[in-house]
């Protein structure tokens, strides 16, 4: 990494003690981040897809000081914010703010609208409750798109849009650098969905706030991200332009999750089911407590190589400008960081075209 990143994670590893008992023995710990490394720059979004388990919201607890790192460094403006000391915990989050899938319960239940925001303000530019805080609160209700009206609300009182638009005012509400938005979107309805993305959307454009955007829905996180990391079981497989990601991916997962969303036209709609279909989707992913040697897609992956069951492939440079980590671009075929889409049609399916 350059080190010179606005907020830049560097290999990093998280393991946490294994839940299960294995007979009297100590179990293997669960290895949910693999050396995970992404930079972000001010005023952009890195999105971080995979599905359930890969290990997305281990990445923003890390960020966010929740859980211990057991290896690799997360700096933001030059500073390593791997283990923040207690003493400098404030001014740590004042920069590093998060919004989080269910509102409900990250909102103080007991608190209206007008404390919930207004808190932060107190906390951190130490204006106490009257008529500077309050128009400071009002100004951000009004950046979420939100009237007075609900200064007296409690979160009982709103919909789930309505509080989510609440905890973006209220991260906003510290002027931070950074928002981990940790499937900030996926429990709202479509069209409540996309309001609040708009709501993201042009905060960012309005304050220059980077978003770390964390979901598993490859179309939303590619909708708002300028950078997309795929995760699976861990690892980022892939990591590039999100545009460029999903036009041309170079990973079998991430073609397994581009072939995954819908299309309106049913011809495109058919070739995409096809291609779908040629991934071994009954197998299940190995456990992260008891990861095998090779790729941990292997018994997923429908263009498999020998080499891919006995070693881990290290990251290798992808036609997006950013990084693959599959044997296929480096043995075997050697397909050198281009598009896996028409191999995979070739070859899973016996040379006829999807
Ligand atoms: N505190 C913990 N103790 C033990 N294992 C944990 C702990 N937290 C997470 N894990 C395990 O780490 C792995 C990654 O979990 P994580 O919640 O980061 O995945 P995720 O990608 O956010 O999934 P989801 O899409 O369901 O939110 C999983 O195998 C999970 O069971
Ligand atoms: S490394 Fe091998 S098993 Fe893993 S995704 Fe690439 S081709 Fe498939
Ligand atoms: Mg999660």
């Amino acid at each position: 990494m350059s080190g010179s990143a606005f907020f830049e994670v560097d290999d990093l590893h998280v393991h946490f003690a294994s839940r299960a008992k294995l007979f009297r023995e100590t179990p293997p710990p669960v290895k949910a981040v693999n050396g995970i490394s992404f930079s972000i720059e001010p005023g952009k979004t890195f999105g971080l897809v995979g599905e359930s388990g890969s290990g997305k919201s281990t990445v923003a607890r890390a960020i966010l000081q929740l859980v211990d790192v057991h290896a690799g460094t997360i700096r933001l403006d030059g500073d390593d914010v791997t283990n923040v000391p207690r003493p400098k915990e404030l001014a740590f989050r004042k920069k590093v703010q998060a919004v989080l899938q269910d509102p409900f319960s990250s909102l103080n239940q007991v608190h209206q609208t007008r404390r919930i925001i207004g808190d932060g303000i107190t906390r951190h530019f130490k204006i106490k409750p009257g008529p500077e805080r309050e128009q400071r609160i009002i100004n951000l209700l009004d950046e979420v798109g939100m009237s007075t009206e609900f200064l007296d609300r409690y979160p009982y009182e709103m919909s789930g849009g309505q509080r989510q638009r609440v905890s973006i005012a209220r991260a906003l509400a510290v002027e931070p650098e950074l928002i981990i938005a940790d499937e900030a979107t996926s429990a709202l309805d479509v069209s409540i969905q996309s309001q609040v993305i708009n709501v993201l959307q042009r905060v960012q454009a309005e304050t220059g706030v980077a978003f770390l955007f964390i979901g598993h829905d490859l179309e939303v996180v590619k909708h708002v991200s300028d950078d997309v990391g795929v995760m699976y079981l861990g690892y980022l497989v892939e990591q590039g332009d999100a545009d460029a990601i999903y036009e041309g991916p170079t990973h079998p997962y991430t073609e397994m999750l581009v072939a995954s969303i819908p299309m309106p036209n049913p011809i495109m709609q058919a070739s995409r089911r096809e291609l779908r279909q040629s991934f071994n989707n009954d197998a299940e992913p190995p456990s992260p407590a008891r990861m095998p040697p090779g790729c941990p897609f292997e018994n997923r992956c429908p263009v498999a190589l020998d080499i891919c069951r006995e070693e881990m492939p290290e990251p290798s440079p992808a036609h997006h400008g950013g990084q693959v980590r599959c044997h296929l671009h480096t043995s075997g075929p050697e397909l050198g960081g281009e598009s896996v889409v028409e191999f995979i049609k070739t070859e899973a399916r016996g040379q006829v075209a999807v």
